[in-house]
This record gives structure tokens, sequence and C-alpha cells, in this order.
């Protein structure tokens, strides 16, 4: 839907106001009303350090959800502000794991007498708190874009890694990337005692895969991957690592949303596309490429419902206060947090 023209003139005129003192970033599955005032647009590894190359913005406005302000924040100078537009704009997927089932989770591993032996990975889809526990116990994190290489990394440090909190990445990475098998992960379900596992199962893992998941990605299924193939002969699906791996299994492509992106840029004039990922994206993807055939991999599938919250009146709002010296909605990690955070993200930044 176009946006309310009133809201994009007093977006504009309040980002003009603010000049070079605001930066916006934008995630791949915000709004189109939103994207249109973004400075840089990004997958989460490109945001994080889009981030912290901007030293010169006072304040970073992040349109997108509250773990990737949390790590703009950790990224950026303490004088630097970072403002979320809408402060209910979390992940269902970071609020799974949190600080307290980790910290026992890590004493479950402890009584297995593996804790030594494990290196944590997080995905960056998780709280300030889970990226602190991370760096605290020498791990890393990753994204979508840089899973394989932060796995690589981690079995260097280690014989076995604890993958939070998202098990279809941590699964699908080790399966399709690193020549592991099903076998060789188990899932850890942190509202069982134990995990569910018993402790051979711990020692004999290589993969401890956290029990989470992403909601919006959870709904493809090997179905809509087998529709959209009888539907449109020819076609190449193209999923997000987010998807469960069964439906990663039957794709012709995976990878981050600007992987996703990438690929629709160089594909050739008359191929067609069944893409598995945020509803925005999807959309934005196909009206840029009118040459292609780009359709939904699964229609029943939609928008993620926090990233929507941004919407124009939110930025909008955000914008003005800024503009008119009032800070709002800053999102502020503890210094504490932020040193283990930090050391986490900064291991992933070092990543070759
Ligand atoms: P990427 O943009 O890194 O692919 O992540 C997708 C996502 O779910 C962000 O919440
Ligand atoms: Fe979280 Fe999934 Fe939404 Fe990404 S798409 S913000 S992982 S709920």
């Amino acid at each position: 839907s176009p946006s309310d023209p009133d809201l994009v003139e007093r977006a504009r005129a309040a980002k003009e106001k603010l000049g070079d003192k605001v930066f916006v970033l934008g995630h791949h599955y915000q709004r189109d009303e939103v994207i249109q005032f973004a400075d840089v647009t990004g997958d989460s590894f490109k945001l994080a350090k889009d981030a912290a190359a901007r030293p010169e913005a006072e304040y970073i406005v992040f349109c997108g959800v509250h773990f990737m302000a949390e790590s703009a924040d950790i990224l950026t100078s303490d004088d630097q502000k970072v403002v979320l537009p809408d402060l209910a704009a979390g992940c269902s997927m970071a609020d799974m794991a949190t600080a307290e089932q980790v910290a026992e989770c890590w004493d479950v591993l402890t009584e297995a007498g593996i804790a030594e032996q494990v290196v944590p990975v997080s995905y960056m889809n998780s709280s300030a708190d889970i990226k602190a526990f991370t760096g605290k116990h020498g791990g890393t994190i990753c994204t979508s874009s840089n899973a394989k290489r932060a796995l690589d990394w981690a079995f260097e440090q280690g014989e076995k890694v604890l993958f939070l909190p998202d098990q279809h990445l941590g699964r699908n990475t080790a399966v399709r990337e690193m020549g592991m098998t099903l076998e060789d992960c188990v899932l850890y379900n942190p509202h069982k005692p134990n995990g569910g596992l018993t402790v051979e199962q711990l020692r004999n893992a290589k993969m401890i895969l956290w029990r989470g998941h992403c909601s919006v990605h959870g709904r493809f299924s090997l179905d809509s991957v087998n529709d959209v193939r009888e539907r449109i002969p020819g076609v190449n699906v193209l999923v997000h690592p987010e998807c469960k791996h069964e439906v990663v299994a039957a794709a012709d492509h995976v990878g981050s949303t600007e992987y996703i992106i990438k690929t629709l840029e160089a594909a050739p004039a008359g191929s067609k596309w069944a893409i598995g990922t945020e509803l925005n994206l999807v959309r934005r993807v196909a009206a840029a490429h009118p040459d292609k055939e780009v359709v939904f991999l699964d229609k029943t599938v939609c928008f993620c419902s926090t990233m929507n919250r941004i919407d124009l009146p939110h930025l909008v709002w955000a914008l003005e206060s800024l503009a008119e010296g009032n800070l709002v909605n800053r999102i502020e990690v503890d210094k504490e947090t932020e040193s283990f955070a930090k050391l986490a993200l900064e291991r992933m930044l070092a990543l070759p």
C-alpha cells in the first residue's frame, strides 16, 4: 500500500533537519514505507558492520528488531545512541533462549564432563545476554551469511559446539555445508531436565543444538516445495537457512537475505524463482525483477509481525523526536554485558 504522503513529507523533513547526525539502517524484512528512508539496507551481518562504520552519526535509528539494535549499540561508541522506533519489535526466536536457561545448560554440560570441549556459537538473533555468555565462554556470534566460517573456527577451538538459539541454522549448516550427519546433532530442550538428553547423548554429539526456531520460516514445509515444483516446472527454490532441514534439503539455493537479493540480481531474464523467506522482502524482489517470475514459496506464510511493528508512523515519531532534541526509545546494553558480548561479536567480525 502506498505510504501516507503527509507522513512521508514529515519523515523527509525530520531527516533533513537531523542531517549527518542521524543514520538510518533498514533490515531487508522492513516495510517499503520504512525502507525508503534507510541510508543503508542489509542482512544482519552487513547492518552490524554498517552501524560500526558510522562513528560520526550521533543517532543510529535501527529499523529492524531489538537484538539488531542491541548489537549496533555494542559495536558503536558510547556517545552514539541507538534508537529502535518501536520497543515492541522483538524476535520470538531470540526470546527462546534466556540467560538463566543458558546458564543452566552450561551446568548440564559441566556435569556431563564435556563443558571444556564445548565452544558456544550464537546466532545474531539472540539477546545481548546470550552474546555475553558466548563471549565469556570463548565463543563467537554468527549470522546466516557466515555460519559455516563461524563453525569452522569453533571446531578449531574445541571438539563440540553449543549452537544457540536457532536449531535449523545450526543443523542446516552442519549437515549441508560441513559434512556432518543428523546423528552428529542433538537437540537440547531448555524446558526439560538435562535438556531431555542423556549424558551419553551429550558425550557423543558434535553439535548441541538449542531448541529454538523462527516462527515465520518454520511454516515453510516440504509440501510447499513439492507443490511449487509441480505448479511451476523448472522453478528454482531459494530459501533462508532458518527453514527446517527437510525444506533446505529440498531447495536449490540457500542463503541469507542479502544472498537472496544478489542471487536474483544475477539470475537470467525469464528464470523462475520461488522464495522462502519473509514476505516484504519477497515482494520487493519480485517488483525489482519484472523480467523474471518470482513467487512466494508458500502463500500461507506471511510477514514477520515484529519486524512489521516498525511502520512509518513510528519512524516519523522517532525522527521528529530526535530532531527536537528528544532522545526516545534508546537501546542501551549495560557495560558488563557489553564488554563480553563485544568480544563475541568481534570474533565474528574477525572471521576469515
Ligand atoms: P539475515 O538478514 O541475516 O539473513 O537474517 C534474517 C532474519 O531472520 C533476521 O531476523
Ligand atoms: Fe525473528 Fe524470524 Fe522475525 Fe527474523 S523473521 S526477526 S528470526 S521472528
